[in-house]
């Protein structure tokens, strides 16, 4: 039986305590002296000779390692879940979804988006919630965010929605995650942004604490049994103590006054043991209701609405321990959507393929060559025993003559294992090869009118004010022009109350408001302004 702790135990073995001991070089000899280098005479040359001296700076410049592309400021915590019971037997072979007995250790790590590492918390922005699960089948990596859809269909996309994103290249100007002109510019010409958008103008993108947050893997992933039955399932975290938000005009002091705000919290929280709990939830799908819905299930803007299947209950995450080093646990921890377990897989999610190709590239150069694996924080508890050699910062001494299979020398070379494996789905794929997308992915608008219409009136006024604030700083008005123009098919008071607020006149045309109609907006009426 694995416990909770099994992690924990797993790091003493690397954790480091200088208190008490002497200072030594990186070879383990003991210096004489670290403030002043060996000069030649009083006033004269430092010495090349001194390698203390030497060594010291070096290490010094080399401190930093890339940041993250995106994602890159973030805060982390080590923790435990357990599943309440063992009714997902019938969908997963994944053991520590299943067994009530079985307290898996897990990291999680949870982010903001556009900002460099030392940005400020407080920022209009998707955070990041991913979870390592360090399960006794291997690493289990569930990479998620704190909205349930994304911004693209498709990950070659990507790199443009990030590039649109991030500080403009010319002059890094701004920081602020969408407050300008390429954002707003990618929006209007992409609709499929639209639902995402909407989430990302609400109070949901101003998250009080990470412990007040929701998490959803948004894509559709497939759970296999142990009979290879497959199962559709969307995953969600939901905080136990609610889901809160910050006002915008807070979010601006509280970025000035401390932009540590939600890492300190997250931080605080956990040394005072009042340890933040989130419920994990799927939403299931079985495969012949594949084509049931009026959205692709396979479409990462959207969600499946859960009147229609309900979220049930799966288990509890319970975050107890703070790391003891930033940079060794939190900065090098590298999540990847492709570290699944059996009982766990894929669909042909476009934006999820591509993310499967993404995080193991990246992390190959952010933490500098093929051995990442082996860094404390991201080393399964699970037996590790491959083929792999070699590579930079490679930690191991593999004993034996072979790392090849098959091999009829023996010494060195795992076997396959006869059970408890990980087998791909085998599911039928044919087509021509092209480069378009199912008319299923076509619908951009339906959902984030849906959103719309879920708003409280004062949080449909928070958005409208969203909208204006940041369409205020746009700075070419055929992009205000076009953003209205798609605001109109999500609804046309929305439309109007922005462009009111801009100075401007909602196009014609739209769509029919697909759910109910949009009661009277406080801000509608009111005189249009745009917020600074
Ligand atoms: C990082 C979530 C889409 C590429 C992250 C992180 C999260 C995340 C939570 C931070 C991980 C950490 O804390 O270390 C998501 C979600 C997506 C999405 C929920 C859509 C549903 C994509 C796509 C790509 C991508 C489409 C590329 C095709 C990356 C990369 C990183 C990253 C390169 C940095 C990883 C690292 O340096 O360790 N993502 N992401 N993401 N994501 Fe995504």
């Amino acid at each position: 039986m694995a416990h909770g702790d099994a992690k924990h135990e797993q790091l003493d073995g690397v954790r480091a305590d200088p208190t008490g001991t002497e200072l030594t070089t990186q070879q383990g000899v003991r210096v004489d002296h670290t403030d002043d280098s060996l000069q030649a005479g009083e006033r004269g040359p430092t010495l090349l000779e001194d390698f203390h001296f030497r060594e010291k700076l070096t290490h010094f410049d080399h401190e930093r390692i890339p940041e993250r592309v995106v994602h890159a400021r973030g805060a982390g915590a080590y923790g435990h879940f357990r599943p309440y019971d063992d009714w997902l037997r019938d969908h997963t072979a994944a053991k520590f979804l299943t067994d009530p007995e079985v307290s898996t250790p897990v990291f999680v790590r949870f982010s903001t988006v556009a900002g460099s590492r030392g940005s400020a918390d407080t920022v209009r922005d998707v955070r990041g919630f991913a979870t390592k699960f360090y399960t006794e089948q291997g690493n289990y990596d569930l990479v998620g965010n704190n909205m349930p859809v994304f911004f693209i269909q498709d990950g070659i996309k990507f790199p443009d929605v990030v590039h649109a994103v991030k500080p403009e290249p010319h002059n890094e100007i701004p920081q602020a995650a969408s407050a300008h002109d390429t954002f707003w510019d990618f929006v209007s010409l992409q609709p499929e942004t639209m639902h995402m958008v909407m989430w990302l103008m609400s109070d949901r993108a101003l998250p009080r604490s990470y412990r007040m947050m929701e998490g959803f893997g948004v894509h559709t992933f497939r759970l296999v049994n142990a009979e290879g039955k497959g199962t559709f399932v969307k995953f969600h975290w939901k905080p136990v103590l609610g889901s809160h938000s910050l006002v915008w005009d807070e979010c601006q002091k509280i970025a000035g006054a401390d932009a540590d705000f939600n890492r300190r919290d997250l931080w605080e929280a956990i040394e005072a043991g009042q340890f933040p709990e989130w419920e994990l939830g799927v939403q299931l799908v079985d495969e012949s209701d594949e084509f049931a819905f009026d959205f692709d299930l396979l479409d990462p803007t959207k969600l499946i609405p859960e009147e229609q299947v309900p979220v049930r209950p799966v288990g509890k995450m319970v975050l107890d321990r703070n790391p003891d080093n930033f940079f060794a646990e939190t900065e090098q921890v590298a999540f990847h959507t492709a570290n699944v377990v059996p009982g766990i897989d894929f669909t042909n999610d476009p934006l999820l393929q591509a993310r499967n190709f993404s995080y193991l590239d990246t992390q190959l150069i952010r933490l500098g060559g093929p051995n990442f694996a082996q860094i404390p924080v991201n080393r399964p508890v699970a037996e590790v025993s491959t083929n792999q050699r070699d590579g930079h910062h490679q930690q191991q001494i593999h004993r034996g003559r072979t790392s090849y299979t098959p091999n009829s020398l023996g010494g060195g070379c795992p076997a396959i294992a006869g059970s408890d494996v990980f087998r791909h789905y085998q599911t039928r794929v044919d087509g021509e090869t092209v480069r378009r997308r199912s008319a299923s992915f076509t619908d951009h608008h339906s959902q984030a009118t849906l959103f719309w219409n879920s708003m409280a009136d004062f949080e449909k006024d928070h958005i409208v004010e969203a909208f204006r604030f940041e369409l205020g700083k746009v700075e070419h008005q055929h992009v205000r022009e076009r953003v209205l123009h798609e605001l109109v098919h999500v609804d046309r008071d929305l439309a109007e109350a922005v462009a009111q607020g801009l100075g401007m006149r909602a196009p014609e045309g739209g769509t029919e408001n697909h759910g109910r109609s949009s009661p009277a907006l406080s801000l509608a009426k009111s005189p249009g302004s745009v917020a600074t």
